[in-house]
């Protein structure tokens, strides 16, 4: 197990599409990085991981919107460990919430989602999984899979608001 260092925005991988999980990627190596990832989440503290912001391009995300451990302290019940996730159907009800992403720090955003959403996707065996999400582990998950597609909060939110954000990181020299 390892805590892998967490891209921040600006950063080309974050703005990249990310491509599949192919079949014979599904090796040891997948698993060990879908449980790093899920280290590097716990660590950070977070709800949610996609593998972009671990600078892997791959269509991988890790979530625990509950984030709640069993008496043991340490096991993860509701870990959801998502290879090659699809939203293959969503609500016509929308929700906002005020998100934040560990690769944009310090930066809060009100978005607007679908409130309930069917996900498919594979797990580190390759086996075929698939359940529908709502409330906030839909929100979660529709941030992370936006992740996937190259999209960060900063590309939710006005391009006022945007530049004044990285402006400000980069007057810390953090971008
Ligand atoms: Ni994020």
């Amino acid at each position: 197990m390892a805590i892998l260092p967490i891209l921040e925005a600006p950063h080309p991988i974050l703005a990249k599409k990310a491509r599949p999980v192919r079949d014979d990627e599904f090796t040891p190596a997948l698993r060990q990085l879908l449980a790093d990832m899920a280290e590097t989440m716990y660590a950070a503290p977070g709800v949610g991981l996609a593998a972009p912001q671990v600078g892997d391009s791959r269509r991988i995300v890790v979530a625990d919107p509950g984030n709640q451990e069993d008496d043991d302290g340490d096991k993860h019940p509701d870990l959801l460990l998502m290879v090659n996730p699809v939203i293959a159907e969503r609500s016509r009800e929308l929700i906002t919430y005020e998100e934040s992403c560990l690769s944009v720090p310090e930066y809060y955003l009100d978005v607007k989602r679908s409130q309930r959403i069917r996900v498919t996707w594979q797990d580190g065996e390759a086996a075929s999984h698939e359940r529908w999400f709502e409330e906030f582990p839909a929100i979660v998950l529709q941030h992370e899979l936006d992740h996937l597609q190259g999209v960060t909060l900063l590309e939710h939110s006005s391009r006022l608001k945007r530049s004044r954000y990285l402006v400000r990181r980069r007057k810390r020299g953090r971008a």
